[in-house]
């Protein structure tokens, strides 16, 4: 340390001994009083402000004459006290400070400026080479470079310029982070009204689609009991060949939309018979010509009531072909094996199986051999083998009872 009361001692030169002469770039004895202490005359306020800490006066003097040519306002503290109060209140962009101060030691000065202004550039001036104070200074006040006592002024000024563009590149990049962050905040926001809003949108869409299926689904029961209603036989038919037909269809992996196409193609499979008439659907005498003409146009008219109603299902093909046989036998069309939907060949056997396992007009309900004769004997012929199959297997598993 030099003490405030020993101005311009002449720091101990490695080995012990005082050096005999100023340095280089110190002003001589008793030529620093009458110096301006705070800030260069004549500074343009756009100069950048950089602040020299020196208890030695002479040393800021020396500096101040160095520098009075280069673009900078120079402002000066002769201790670290009164340097922490210009840097609170002036934009400084560099501080010089002397390893050795009273009170505060230049690394604590410098550890201070790095904790509360990050970006000012810190470079120590020592009287020798300390290596220790230049570990010191390095760890605790990461100083930016060192400049030792007798100084050459050219190298000085270069460090000052360096030092200076460090802190435009230092305020630069500090500025781009928060440039950067405050982007990314805003993103942040952005991203998370727009979460908000397809999350509500997405539920009020949902919420609309739950509400449209159950009127959908209302109305297609509605239309299944007008049809059961004609014919006190087949109450609770429909209901029945979409419970079978669903069962089936997941038991064959069928999911989704299909599945519920399947079930409700089963509810309306023979919404076609609403245009017969009562005493034809519940005549129990062998059917003329003529009349069954009429019962098998019934899958058409179907297709015809329900294809403008544009169900969210794939429901009209399946109504259409319900009654088309594996071997072809079948109408409207006469399609074969796999030509035939999927969902359309399910109904096939759920209907069936639900037609022998209930009592109708014209016969008493079929025995529990009977029906499942007639399903293995119609396997290949008028049904889909793989469906019959999987409808045994959901019989064995006693998810349909016979
Ligand atoms: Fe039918």
């Amino acid at each position: 340390m030099n003490p405030a009361s020993q101005p311009h001692q002449p720091e101990p030169a490695p080995g012990g001994r005082a050096r005999a002469r100023p340095e280089r770039g110190e002003s001589p004895p008793g030529q620093f009083a009458a110096l301006p202490v705070r800030s260069q005359p004549g500074a343009a306020a756009e100069r950048a402000p950089i602040l020299i800490v020196d208890d030695e006066p002479h040393v800021i003097a020396s500096l101040q004459r160095l520098l009075r040519s280069e673009p900078y306002r120079v402002l000066s503290a002769t201790d670290a006290d009164e340097a922490l109060d210009i840097i609170r209140q002036e934009p400084v962009q560099l501080v010089m400070c002397d390893h050795r101060m009273p009170g505060m030691t230049g690394t604590e000065l410098m550890e201070h400026v790095k904790v509360s202004r990050p970006d000012v550039v810190r470079i120590m001036i020592t009287g020798y080479l300390d290596v220790t104070a230049a570990v010191e200074a390095i760890n605790k006040g990461e100083v930016f470079r060192f400049v030792t006592k007798p100084w050459d002024d050219d190298e000085v000024r270069l460090i000052i310029r360096q030092a200076v563009q460090q802190h435009r590149l230092l305020r630069q990049n500090r500025e781009l982070v928060e440039r950067v962050n405050a982007q990314n905040r805003e993103l942040r926001q952005l991203t998370r009204q727009l979460e908000r809003r397809v999350t509500d949108r997405t539920h009020e869409i949902e919420q609309k689609r739950d509400e449209l299926r159950a009127s959908y689904f209302s109305t297609i029961q509605a239309l299944a009991a007008a049809v059961e209603a004609k014919d006190p036989y087949t109450r609770g038919h429909s209901e029945s060949v979409a419970r079978y037909a669903s069962l089936i269809a997941r038991a064959l992996s069928v999911t989704g939309n299909d599945l519920e196409g399947v079930r409700v193609a089963g509810i309306l499979h023979d919404i076609g018979k609403l245009i017969l008439d009562d005493a034809l659907l519940s005549k129990t005498a062998r059917l003329e010509p003529h009349e069954w003409e009429r019962i098998r146009q019934h899958p058409e008219v179907g297709a015809r009531i329900l294809r403008p109603a544009l169900l969210p299902w794939p429901v009209v093909p399946l109504v259409y072909h319900h009654h088309e046989r594996y071997d072809g036998s079948g109408y409207p069309d006469g399609l074969k094996g796999n030509d035939i939907p999927l969902g359309a060949r399910i109904l096939a056997v759920a209907d069936s199986f639900d037609a022998m396992n209930s009592d109708r007009s014209y016969r008493p309900r079929l025995s529990q051999r009977e029906i499942l004769r007639t399903l293995e004997e119609g396997a290949g012929k008028l049904f889909d083998p793989e469906i019959v199959r999987a409808f045994f297997s959901l019989v064995k598993k006693d998810l349909i009872s016979v």
